[in-house]
């Protein structure tokens, strides 16, 4: 790409004729960002803003922990960005934002979900538990009670979704909700420690207290003192 045609963008972008987007898009023009990328992005950011169009917004109302919340909301909200920002719910934890931790589980309408995967505007009127609506430091849930009695955590940061996950766990078992492990998948699920691993195999722990979260889940199970 010559000079004259990188600055022909450049003005382009300036003048607002052409978007960012608009230049990504473009093949040549995409030659011209790898070529000068600082020079592209410092167009970009001085571009003019009047033509920009607003974000779309929506509104939404959802049950958190038992509360009534309406928000008007980016439709492009995840879930747990609008417990985490807006509802300022900071329990529940942001880890990899792209569904492969488990560190953002809640329950929705009693079913575990990775909240960064989810806009919240899909879920109108739905019942969202968060790990501050299991239990409060003065009166626990039993699963927080075992995880506490179990050592089931280290350095804690995916310990809400750890104890999200393992409450809906025991729940999935209960209603024969089948697993992979399961040798005969329309027999009843049994809780064992195989079982649980299994389950709650979406849930990763960099501290590695594996084992011991399952033995409190196996405690909560009623299978383990
Ligand atoms: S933050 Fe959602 S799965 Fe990692
Ligand atoms: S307790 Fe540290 S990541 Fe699980």
């Amino acid at each position: 790409m010559t000079n004259s045609q990188m600055k022909d963008i450049m003005s382009k972008i300036q003048m607002g004729a052409l978007s960012r987007r608009g230049v990504l898009a473009g093949g040549a023009a995409t030659a011209a960002m790898t070529s000068a990328p600082g020079a592209i992005a410092q167009a970009a950011t001085s571009a003019p803003t009047a033509s920009a169009q607003p974000a779309p917004t929506m509104p939404v109302s959802f049950e958190v922990n038992g509360k009534r919340e309406e928000l008007t909301l980016d439709t492009r909200t995840t879930l747990l960005d609008a417990l985490r920002e807006h509802l300022h719910l900071t329990g529940t934890k942001k880890g990899c934002d792209h569904g492969q931790c488990g560190a953002c589980t809640v329950m929705v309408n009693g079913v575990r979900i990775n909240s960064c995967l989810s806009l919240a505007v899909q879920h109108q009127g739905d019942k969202v538990t968060t790990i501050e609506g299991l239990g409060t430091p003065d009166k626990l849930h039993p699963m927080q009670a075992a995880f506490v009695k179990h050592d089931g955590y280290q350095c804690g940061y995916c310990t809400p979704g750890q104890i999200c996950s393992a409450v809906a766990v025991l729940d999935e078992i209960k209603r024969g909700v089948p697993s992979h492990v399961q040798a005969d998948v329309s027999a009843r699920p049994q809780v064992t420690n195989m079982e649980l691993r299994e389950r709650m195999s979406g849930n990763i722990c960099r501290c590695g207290a594996y084992s011991n979260i399952a033995e409190a889940m196996e405690e909560v199970a009623g299978v383990r003192a």
